[in-house]
């Protein structure tokens, strides 16, 4: 028997914004049902990761998911493939309430009773959101906004999630909630999951391994224990 291929992989991916290169030479490799974190500085390129996985903008080399290519794909074709982006900066819509922003999740399903039934399980899931459901998504604190916009990427019953530095912007121990909240998702659902993150001592809670990016290239990869051994990831990225 050969090995099953990897849900995800991307080999020496480039990617540009018009002439601009940003990437130029990303790899990494995601398991079925594993979860993979994105580390690098600021302008490392791990946003523009994320936006060549989901068909916005132009890249080179090979992206596959389910061992199919991504690459031409427009951003609504890769969504219905099972890839639910949660973008940086969280992207929910202030004015509708956090109901709604759940049925947008799930704009492409048409079983209504089970997009019923997902929305009472994502507030299972997140339990701040159950109180709020029929609160604009405008009143909810910087936390509860990223774990709905984490709960509406669910409402795709997407395969992959990506989910771009959830952490951005939250006081510590509110972001170490969201962390936690991802952490029970992964646990009980069979959901796979790409997670970029700047504070990797966050990451390393969630993450069984981890590329780091410099400049739009992977310059170092491997399982989270590995990594978090090593000198330069201690003295870059943990603080230590
Ligand atoms: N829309 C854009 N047009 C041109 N350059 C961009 C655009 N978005 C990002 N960049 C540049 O691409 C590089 C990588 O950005 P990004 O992927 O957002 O990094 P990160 O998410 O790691 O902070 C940066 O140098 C940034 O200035
Ligand atoms: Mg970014």
């Amino acid at each position: 028997m050969t090995a099953r291929s990897p849900l995800l992989e991307l080999t020496d991916v480039t990617a540009s914004y018009g002439r601009i290169q940003v990437l130029d030479g990303v790899s990494l490799s995601l398991e079925d049902g594993g979860a993979v974190g994105i580390l690098g500085a600021n302008g490392a390129g791990k946003t523009t990761t994320l936006r060549a996985i989901s068909g916005m903008v132009r890249t080179g080399g090979s992206l596959t998911f389910d061992g199919r290519s991504l690459r031409g794909l427009r951003p609504d074709q890769v969504a219905r493939l099972g890839i639910a982006h949660v973008p940086e900066g969280r992207g929910t819509l202030g004015h509708l309430s956090v109901r709604e922003n759940l049925l947008v999740g799930a704009y492409q399903r048409k079983d209504r009773s089970g997009v019923a039934e997902d929305i009472d399980r994502c507030l299972d899931l997140f339990p701040n959101l159950a109180d709020r459901v029929s609160a604009p998504a405008a009143g909810l604190s910087g936390g509860e906004q990223q774990m709905l916009a984490v709960a509406r990427g669910m409402m795709a019953k997407p395969r992959l999630l990506l989910l771009d530095e959830p952490s951005l912007g939250l006081a510590p121990t509110t972001a170490a909630t969201v962390y936690e909240s991802i952490g029970r998702l992964r646990k009980e659902t069979a959901v796979s999951m790409l997670v970029v993150e700047q504070n990797a001592n966050l990451a390393f809670t969630l993450v069984d391994s981890a590329t780091v990016l410099e400049t739009g290239r992977s310059v170092l990869s491997g399982p989270r224990d590995e990594l978090m051994g090593r000198d330069e990831i201690r003295r870059a990225y943990l603080g230590s």
